[in-house]
């Protein structure tokens, strides 16, 4: 098996790190338009590498896509991160294009590859990916579901003073600040709805501390989170090589599920190593599928100005 993850940035490098000490494959490359960047990062994990019992080829490529060649699954994280007072959408114009031209460039070398799209602002650039490529729609998948639901489980455990590791809940519709859904009603304690725990009031806190999760963090530390997105990458592309067939909340183009269509939006899939296998189409109710409606509507008028640029 061979990754590729396009980007050394926090977040690509971060990203690159937890697949290689998991160990999800044999080789990972990490690919960097700076000249050195990749190259320094990576030879930085091999010394780490060493103390931490971890074997895995890890290689640096300043933009040189042939050390790319054959990857199974590629990780993109190229673009321009957010700064503080910056949405996700204000990055659109340029990262559309570096998004673009990096995904021409891996299919050159890597043709059966899976694509995990990680830049900003996420739900445009999958979509743009999907439709530049041409590529089986299982194939392009994007980061954004599983980073809000970790979000969402903190602030839950947080609130609920217990471990994020008895809490499920999920995270769906764009992966921006107003336009991510926490589904609330559905998330539980050890099986319990957290509804039973948490009153209206601390469950909308919650919500809304999910929903600028991000935001939050780039406030903090002057640039976007890298962390939790790595890690978030990196149990994706788990799911994926392992062939866990894990239910995750991601990116991927609906062709009439949850009432839309020719549109890439963050819905329960179930994540194997064909890519996305299938999407969980559960009926929402009525003020949830508004939310996701409204959601839907903002990522198009995003994707409109794809048209534009
Ligand atoms: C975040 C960026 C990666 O949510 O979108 O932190």
């Amino acid at each position: 098996m061979k990754i590729t993850v396009v980007g050394a940035g926090a977040v690509g490098a971060t990203c690159a790190d937890n697949i290689a000490r998991r160990e999800l494959a044999e080789e990972v490359v990490l690919l960097d338009i700076k000249d050195g960047l990749s190259e320094g990062k990576a030879l930085d994990m091999l010394q780490a590498s060493t103390l931490l019992d971890c074997d895995v080829k890890i290689t640096g490529s300043s933009n040189n896509y042939e050390l790319t060649a054959n990857s199974d699954v590629v990780v993109i994280t190229s673009g321009i991160p957010r700064k503080p007072g910056m949405t996700r959408e204000d990055l659109i114009g340029t990262n559309a294009n570096i998004v673009k031209g990096v995904t021409e460039n891996i299919l050159k070398h890597s043709p059966d590859a899976i694509f995990v799209i990680i830049s900003n602002p996420m739900d445009t650039m999958t979509y743009l990916a999907l439709k530049s490529s041409g590529l089986p729609k299982n194939r392009i998948i994007g980061l954004g579901g599983i980073l809000d639901s970790a979000r969402f489980k903190t602030y839950l455990s947080l609130a609920l003073k217990c471990s994020p590791n008895d809490l499920q809940g999920v995270v769906i519709g764009g992966h921006g600040d107003t336009t991510m859904i926490p589904l609330t009603r559905l998330a539980t304690y050890s099986g319990v709805p957290v509804g039973h725990f948490l009153d209206a009031e601390t469950l909308q806190k919650v919500a809304a501390d999910t929903m600028v999760g991000g935001a939050t963090l780039t406030k903090l530390i002057g640039t976007s989170a890298w962390y939790a997105p790595g890690a978030a990458g990196a149990a994706l592309v788990e799911s994926i090589v392992r062939d866990q067939k894990r239910v995750i909340p991601c990116c991927v183009y609906l062709e009439g599920e949850y009432g839309q269509s020719d549109i890439c939006l963050g819905v329960p899939v179930v994540i194997g190593r064909n890519g996305w296998e299938r999407i969980i189409d559960f009926e929402l109710n009525e003020e949830e599928q508004a939310a996701f409606n409204k959601s839907a509507d903002a990522v198009r008028n995003m994707n409109d100005i794809l048209k534009t640029l």
